[in-house]
């Protein structure tokens, strides 16, 4: 009943404003790491990165080549808001319950005002339905962004996550699909939800036996290093260009507009609560497919500028932005490496089959620092709080490499000349920087453009050596 109210009125304020109400906001690929997959998919082909969804991406372009393992490291799907998002987000109802506008309601009148006032009764009527026990639980269209990428990679590697790969056992010896996921609830269901779309693709009609294993020291590498927590995840000056972003004139000028636009005593809504309204919006078009009457406080602009605060503190925190980040992966780079060479090395027929697959499930702070350790998607200069403008045209864009569901995965392809290895971003193909004319180089190229890393990239002394006096080792290229 109130709902319909709601909605009413929404349309109401839409009819007014000339606009008709869409499924999302068009915004919906700006939303940064809280991006819907299919958002984020259809932002990168409008970008002409990757080919359509109906032609399915050329992945052998040597017909003599015939796919022999792969790895995927896998994000969660679609989540709710953690604790930390819901007691902002409740933080925000309450500024609007409590809010009277800039005057007294029955003094202002004109065209703005009244609007103002109909923007706050609706947010003001908005049921907040989000409780703590959601802390960043995976959502049931979460479940579904695994399903579904699980069926399209099993269709694009039939060999490799059919049925047969099913029956394995999984792991040790068995030639079966290996699971590990991080312990956080989301990706022990994400990696469930995986498994159930492998199966409805090979229309196995029996019940999923689950077969993933809990591995943080792969998946939740940062939790385990010393040297990290210490240099970045507690000390606030390592993500200085975060705060002096927040506090900067872009944010500044969008908190200006929205408080305007609801009528709002200027102080009232800070950049953090602006940002709380932002992934509100986020969260309920990721969870309820819906489009919620906090999205009306934005436009595509305002969107880009908190999509680069969001893109600043991953560069900051997760990737390029301090060497210890990316290092913190290096059991991860290492584990990724050996499951390929075991996978890629020759075997007599006597031996037992290689392992087809291997599914790792974790984070958007799993897969960005493997990026960074890659080399993938540096630019020239880095995102600072001063240089928004300058960054319109980045590589480093959260929407686009890690929203729901992000994937990084490598084929270990069986080659006349030896066993080569193709990329997948998101499910669009890639090349190494070490390597860039090539779409698949020979795996010992490959090998041999990160032999740096395959050498170093030593955890233990990144992580618990040095004491934060010592120098990083280098991870260029
Ligand atoms: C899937 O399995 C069902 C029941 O076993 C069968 O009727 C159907 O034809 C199968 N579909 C495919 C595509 O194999
Ligand atoms: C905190 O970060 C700053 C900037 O990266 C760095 O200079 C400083 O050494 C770090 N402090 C600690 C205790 O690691």
């Amino acid at each position: 009943m109130l709902a319909d109210v709601v909605l009413l009125l929404l349309l109401l304020l839409l009819s007014r404003r000339g606009c008709s109400p869409a499924d999302a906001p068009d915004f919906a690929a700006h939303f940064g790491s809280k991006t819907r997959y299919e958002d984020s998919a259809a932002h990168r082909r409008m970008l002409l990165l990757s080919p359509p969804p109906s032609s399915p991406p050329e992945l052998l372009d040597d017909r003599s080549c015939s796919p022999m393992h792969l790895t995927a490291v896998v994000r969660h799907g679609s989540r709710y808001p953690t604790a930390k998002n819901i007691r902002a987000i409740r933080k925000l109802s309450h500024l609007m319950a409590s809010s009277r506008g800039a005057g007294p309601d029955g003094d202002v009148d004109g065209d703005v005002a009244g609007d103002a006032a109909r923007w706050r009764d609706v947010l003001r009527r908005w049921d907040m339905w989000y409780t703590d026990d959601m802390d960043g639980q995976l959502a049931a269209k979460g479940r579904e962004d695994l399903r579904s990428l699980a069926s399209r990679l099993a269709r694009a590697f039939p060999t490799l996550l059919g049925e047969e790969s099913l029956r394995g056992d999984g792991g040790d010896g068995g030639g079966g699909l290996r699971v590990l996921t991080s312990s956080k609830r989301r990706c022990v269901a994400s990696a469930e939800a995986f498994q159930e779309g492998l199966h409805r693709q090979a229309n196995v009609s029996t019940p999923v036996s689950y077969r993933q294993r809990v591995d943080d020291g792969l998946l939740r590498f940062f939790d385990h290093c010393r040297a990290y927590v210490e240099r970045v995840e507690k000390n606030s000056t390592a993500l200085r260009e975060v705060h002096k972003f927040r506090d900067g004139p872009e944010m500044a000028a969008l908190t200006r507009k929205a408080s305007r636009k609801l009528g709002l005593p200027d102080g009232h809504l800070t950049p953090d609560l602006l940002e709380a309204a932002f992934y509100l919006c986020s969260y309920e078009l990721a969870v309820k497919s819906l489009h919620s009457p906090w999205c009306f406080l934005f436009d595509r602009h305002d969107a880009k500028v908190l999509e680069y605060k969001c893109d600043l503190k991953l560069f900051w925190k997760r990737a390029h932005g301090h060497a210890i980040n990316l290092l913190a992966s290096c059991p991860l780079f290492h584990h990724i490496f050996r499951t390929l060479d075991k996978a890629g090395r020759p075997r007599r027929s006597t031996e037992p089959a290689a392992e087809p697959a291997s599914i790792l499930v974790g984070h958007a702070e799993t897969l960005l620092p493997l990026l960074g350790l890659l080399g993938l998607y540096k630019d020239e200069s880095p995102p600072t709080a001063d240089n928004f403008r300058s960054q319109q045209g980045r590589l480093f864009r959260s929407s686009l490499l890690v929203p729901y569901a992000a994937n990084v995965v490598l084929v270990l392809l069986d080659c006349p000349r030896g066993p080569r290895l193709r990329l997948l971003v998101n499910e669009t193909p890639v090349r190494f920087p070490g390597l860039p004319d090539q779409d698949a180089p020979l795996y010992r190229d490959v090998r041999a453009a990160y032999r740096h890393l395959l050498d170093g990239c030593d955890f233990r002394q990144a992580c618990e050596g040095g004491g934060g006096g010592g120098r990083p080792p280098n991870t260029e290229l």
